[in-house]
Formats: C-alpha cells, structure tokens, sequence
C-alpha cells in the first residue's frame, strides 16, 4: 500500500513546482490506489486551473468523478475529450465503462466492440470495461454471450530464447549486475548451497519504456540456456475472476516442472495500477496468490528464476519488495550509445543504405528510447519513399536523412525521469532508486 510518507513527499515537491502537471497527475493516482477519491479530485480539479485542456487530467478527473458516482460531471468530460479525438482507446474505454455503470449496457458493449473493431489497444481494454462492467451488468452469461471472449484463452508456451548477451548491445552495467545477481547463482548451484544461499527467486528490471526490459530478459534465459515463458500479466487480469489465481498457479507450476526455467512478468504494475480499478477483494486475492507463489509456499522454486519488468516500480506493493520476493533490483536506463548503435543495425539490417554512419546518429540521439529510435528511423523512411517515388529509382537511406528525422523526434524518456526524480528524491526508501539518482547526476 502507497503510505503517507510517500503522498507527503511527493506534495511537498509539488508545492516546490505548483504547474507540475505529471505530479498532479501522478499524486491524484496514488490517492486512487488508496480509494481517496476526494483528494485525487482536488488535485485533478487543481491541475486543470494551470491546463484547462490537459487531456490526461481531464480523463483521469472522468475517471475520479466515475469512482466517486458523480456520473454525470464524468460523461460531460469524457464527451468532451471524445469530441476532440473519437479514436482514443482511453477515452472510448472510460466511456463505455461510465455507459455501463449508468445502466446503458447495451451502448457500453456498442463502444466497446468500436473499440476492437478499430483495433484500438486491445489488450488492454477489455480488462477494464469486463471488471467494471461485471458490477453492474446483470451477470457474467451475459457479457460472455455479448462480447464473445472466450472464458480461459491463454496459454503460456515455454520456448528455447533465441537471444543472448551478445544480440544485447552496450548496456554493460546492466549485463554485470544481471551476471552477478541472476546467472552466476543459478550456474554455481552448488557453490551457493555451501554458503547457505538458494538459486532462485525474484528480480525486478525497472527504467523507461522502451529501453530493453523485455529484451533483456529474453537475452537473459538464452544467456542461462534455461527455458523461457513470458506472462503479460494483463492476460492473466483478463481473466475471469478466480480464474486468474488458478492460472497464475498453473504457470508457476509449469516452470517449477522444466527447471531452469526463467518465468518472466512484463509489466507487473499492471497489478498496482489495476488493483483500484478492480473490485478491491479480487484485486488483493491475486496479489495473494502472487506473492505466496513467489514464497514457494506449498512447493520449492528451486531453479526457478522470477523477473519482472516495470515502468512504475512506484506502483507496486512493497510486500513486493521483501526478501525472498523481488527483492533485487536492477535499473535498465535508456541505451547508451553503443546500445543505440546496435538498435539502429538492427532497424536498418534490410534497407538499401549508402555509407550509413550510426554511430555519427547514435551520438545524436542522447535520450531516445529504443522505440524514439524506431520512430526515427520510421520518419527517415517516409522522407525516402517521397524522393523514391519522384525520382522513380530506390534511393539508399544514408546518415543525412537518419540525423535529419531524429531531430523530429523528442526523446521520450525525459517524462520518465520528471516523475522517477520525484521517487528517488523524495521516496527514496532504503535506497531503492539510487541507480536513478546517479543516472541524474543527483548527489545524496
Ligand atoms: N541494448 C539493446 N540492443 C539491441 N536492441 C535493443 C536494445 N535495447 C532495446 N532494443 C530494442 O528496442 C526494442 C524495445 O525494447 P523493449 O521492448 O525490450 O523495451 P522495454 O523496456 O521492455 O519497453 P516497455 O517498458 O515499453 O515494455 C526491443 O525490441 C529491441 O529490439
Ligand atoms: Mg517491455
């Protein structure tokens, strides 16, 4: 649970820097997760005075009104920002579930099938509208009949990582502190019962979106030739509720029968971030069973090894972090130059080039994000296709076109690091975000 201490700190940065609008935002979450919906609309309310347009506080405040039962002030706000933008999954998502929660199922389920039929973030969207809805329509028969998703659909498949360290480029930090933290305890077994210690357990990779979790943890069971079975917890919160504990257990117990095995969680503060959103008991009971299969309760997870990958650490729940749980931590930062390098290979391995110089771009991309660096490579593409299609002839994609779209292109991970700031300075527990803080030049 977020303790005061943490929402204290954080609207103490928040007096420093009133027009923070990610901090209003950021605390007005935190309050959420507590239920205090009063204080989250305050703030909301208080951030719209500096942006009146601000979209993500407009829909967050719907979100507050809607939890609060002021469902009519909610639709208004919500009809307004889909009036500016009618294919925004978000906005069409938290109309459907206020359309549900006023009793117009029928519509509901109407915007929800846009929502799929567009094709707009799928996954994520069902999730939240069958959690709220389940409330409020009749009863589940219902809803299975009306959306037709299937009860049960997923299956985790243990596959042999085709990637290791070596497809993994710069980022040497974090390759050592995985060696040291994950591999080395798992290949010395032996070693490391002598001194009392179990090969196992889990590990957290936080850090930026797009900056190589996902692909670190893929390299990482490739590196330890052990099996690998990637869980998006989002499938798992897609499940009906009870059936997601029965199926978390099952995924445990299918890993705990291939040993080694690498059981990995993306975007665990899928589990914070929906837990206020979800019926408060149902949301509590998976973190239960979350964290008891972590202890290896019933069972040995020996051989086992847990990651999970975050952007939100923030998000999750301390018990989370006890010893025995996730209680390694490694902070994955934006790609450092030879990293960026190797992502732009990796772009551009296919294309016709002419005496592409990516280091020379690598260079200027200071910030970007694995996927900044896929948006400039997309822009340089589009700008070769317009001289490719007047001059009749493929042109060659060369370092000109690469360094002229990336000044297009703002480097996302900044956002990241305005609110990582504010943890790591102010709710810096135990030194949990010190990685961060040295990141930021910041002394302590
Ligand atoms: N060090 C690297 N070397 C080579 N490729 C990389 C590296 N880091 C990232 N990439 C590339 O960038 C893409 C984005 O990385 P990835 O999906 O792992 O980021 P992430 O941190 O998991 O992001 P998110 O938080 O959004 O899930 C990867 O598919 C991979 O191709
Ligand atoms: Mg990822």
């Amino acid at each position: 649970m977020i303790d005061n201490k943490t929402i204290e700190s954080l609207k103490l940065a928040l007096e420093a820097s009133p027009s923070n609008i990610p901090l209003h935002i950021h605390i007005a979450d935190l309050y959420c997760q507590r239920e205090e919906f009063d204080h989250a609309e305050t703030l909301l309310r208080n951030a719209l005075k500096f942006e009146p347009d601000h979209k993500e506080v407009k829909l967050q405040l719907s979100k507050v009104y809607g939890r609060e039962g002021k469902f009519s002030i909610a639709l208004v706000l919500i009809e307004e920002l889909l009036e500016a933008d009618k294919n925004n999954a978000q906005f069409l998502e938290q109309y459907a579930s206020l359309l549900a929660k006023t009793g117009q199922s029928k519509e509901a389920i109407k915007v929800q099938e846009e929502i799929k039929r567009k094709g707009l973030n799928e996954e994520d969207s069902s999730v939240d509208f069958l959690n709220r809805a389940i409330d409020v329509v009749e009863g589940r028969e219902r809803i299975l009949e009306d959306t037709n998703i299937e009860e049960g659909s997923l299956d985790i498949e243990p596959i042999q990582s085709d990637t290791d360290f070596s497809d993994v480029g710069g980022m040497e930090k974090v390759k050592d502190e995985i060696r040291i933290k994950i591999i080395l305890p798992l290949t010395n077994q032996d070693l490391y019962k002598a001194y009392g210690k179990k090969a196992g357990g889990g590990i957290l990779l936080y850090g930026p979106p797009g900056c190589g979790k996902t692909f670190l943890a893929k390299a990482t069971a490739g590196e330890v030739k052990a099996q690998f079975m990637s869980v998006g917890l989002n499938d798992i919160l897609n499940m009906w509720i009870g059936q997601s504990e029965e199926r978390l257990h099952n995924t445990f117990e299918m890993a705990r029968k291939q040993t080694p095995s690498v059981l990995f969680f993306d975007e665990v503060d899928a589990l914070g971030a929906k837990r206020s959103d979800m019926r408060q008991s149902s949301g509590r009971h998976l973190i239960n069973q979350f964290l008891s299969e972590l202890d290896g309760v019933d069972t040995d997870n020996e051989g086992v090894l847990v990651l999970a990958a975050t952007n939100a650490p923030w998000h999750l729940d301390t018990a989370f972090r006890r010893p025995g749980r996730f209680d390694r931590i490694i902070f994955v930062p934006p790609p450092d130059e030879t990293a960026r390098t190797q992502i732009l290979k990796l772009m551009t391995k296919e294309m016709p080039q002419d005496k592409l110089d990516l280091i020379k771009v690598a260079r200027k991309c200071d910030g970007f994000s694995g996927a900044d660096l896929k948006a400039v490579v997309d822009i340089a593409v589009e700008d070769l296709l317009r001289t490719s299609i007047k001059s009749g002839k493929v042109e060659p994609i060369t370092t000109k076109h690469l360094l002229k779209a990336s000044k297009q292109v703002p480097p996302s991970t900044k956002e990241w690091f305005a609110t990582a700031r504010n943890h790591a300075i102010y709710a810096n527990e135990a030194g949990l975000y010190d990685d961060v803080l040295s990141y930021l030049n910041i002394k302590r």
